[in-house]
């Protein structure tokens, strides 16, 4: 098992681990001796898992009810918060109960709006079970539900109480959706650490999905984990150096939101990288062994490195993204692998980028 511990407003423990889901009643003595606790799931994850994590949870002395809801992020709305609110209340949940998100990034930014509102603020503890929650969003405290007018237009920073990752819950995930993590996974790569790019060239998505007792993804995740808190601590409320963490997600937006949100968001990312890397390599910002390998890895773990759209078709929601203030936009350049930086862009300018990274 290993432990990161989060510096935030809040500290808080990540452990990462497989089979760890066994110990989350000793994790859970640390954050509340006694508590009811609501397990917030949908309704592809509570089959496989829930029954399960019910079961430590009674053995280690905790009462647990459930919330399920439909998976898939049109889900994560105002409707299903409502929900999953009105329930707490009808069982009488108060402030010294737990909510436990057991899911993807969908049920962990719903159960933590719920938690960080419910009763001006309950404890919620995470438990990953996707890639993409894994390594970004069950860490940081960024809780949201989507508007009809935008994703994640309503929400609240609230840390957990406790991230608890067990690798054995990801072996059900489909690769695609193993893959959108990946292209995050290499994005921490990319833009903080170079060590584990090149573990990553030197591994495949097999090897990393090996069933049993998985140490090398235990190993990815956790440094993963390891960067993003160093950016939650630095900049927790996201106002300067956490939006490093945007490597690719800026043009990434834009084809994400062209395909009526039908491209995963990690392979949005994915092609936003290289479209990124092969436009400052244009402009002496990215080294071309830089951008090369980026476009390798991206390709190796079998995401796209570019896209169909375009730029006509993407610029008009890159312009309007929450990132944009003003005219001016900060695009995040990784110059050599291991280190970002942030470049400001004129909106103006930013059609001659996506030509220059290969968008038609
Ligand atoms: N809060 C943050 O900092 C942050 C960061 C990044 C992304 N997000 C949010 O995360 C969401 C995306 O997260 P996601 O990709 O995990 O989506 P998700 O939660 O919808 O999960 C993807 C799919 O996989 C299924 N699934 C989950 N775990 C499974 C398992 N172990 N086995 C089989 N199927 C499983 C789900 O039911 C779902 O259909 C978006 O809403 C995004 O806005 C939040
Ligand atoms: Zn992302």
């Amino acid at each position: 098992l290993k432990r990161i511990r989060i510096d935030a407003s809040k500290s808080y423990t990540v452990a990462v681990g497989s089979g760890c889901v066994a110990e989350l009643g000793r994790e859970l003595k640390a954050v509340a001796e006694t508590a009811r606790v609501m397990i917030v799931s949908d309704d592809n994850v509570y089959p496989l898992y829930g029954e399960k994590v019910r079961k430590v949870l009674e053995t280690a002395g905790y009462t647990a009810s459930q919330f399920v809801f439909p998976h898939g992020e049109a889900h994560k709305n105002l409707d299903t918060y409502g929900l999953l609110l009105e329930q707490l209340c009808a069982e009488n949940y108060s402030r010294s109960d737990l909510i436990l998100a057991l899911g993807g990034g969908v049920t962990g930014d719903l159960a933590g709006f719920a938690a960080a509102t419910y009763q001006r603020g309950i404890r919620f503890v995470q438990l990953p079970t996707t890639l993409l929650a894994a390594v970004d969003a069950s860490v940081g405290g960024k809780t949201a539900v989507d508007l009809k007018g935008g994703k994640n237009q309503v929400g609240a920073f609230c840390q957990p109480s406790l991230v608890l990752c067990d690798t054995e819950l990801l072996s059900t995930l489909p690769d695609t959706e193993f893959r959108a993590g990946m292209a995050e996974v290499i994005k921490y790569g990319a833009i903080g650490d170079s060590e584990l790019f090149k573990l990553l060239e030197n591994t495949d998505m097999e090897t990393l999905r090996k069933g049993g007792d998985n140490q090398l993804l235990e190993a990815v995740i956790a440094r993963c984990v390891e960067q993003k808190k160093q950016f939650v601590q630095n900049d927790e409320f996201d106002t300067g150096s956490r939006m490093l963490l945007n490597f690719g997600h800026t043009f990434g937006h834009g084809i994400e939101a062209a395909s009526g949100f039908r491209v995963p968001h990690g392979y949005a990312v994915a092609a936003g990288m290289c479209i990124i890397s092969r436009a400052a390599e244009t402009r002496g910002l990215c080294g071309r062994e830089t951008r090369r390998r980026i476009e390798a890895l991206t390709e190796k773990y079998g995401l796209p490195t570019g896209t169909e759209f375009t730029g006509e078709q993407m610029l008009p929601y890159i312009a309007s993204d929450k990132k944009v203030s003003g005219r001016q936009v900060k695009l995040v350049v990784t110059d050599r692998i291991g280190h970002a930086g942030l470049v400001p862009v004129n909106v103006a300018e930013l059609s001659e980028w996506l030509k220059d990274g290969g968008v038609k």
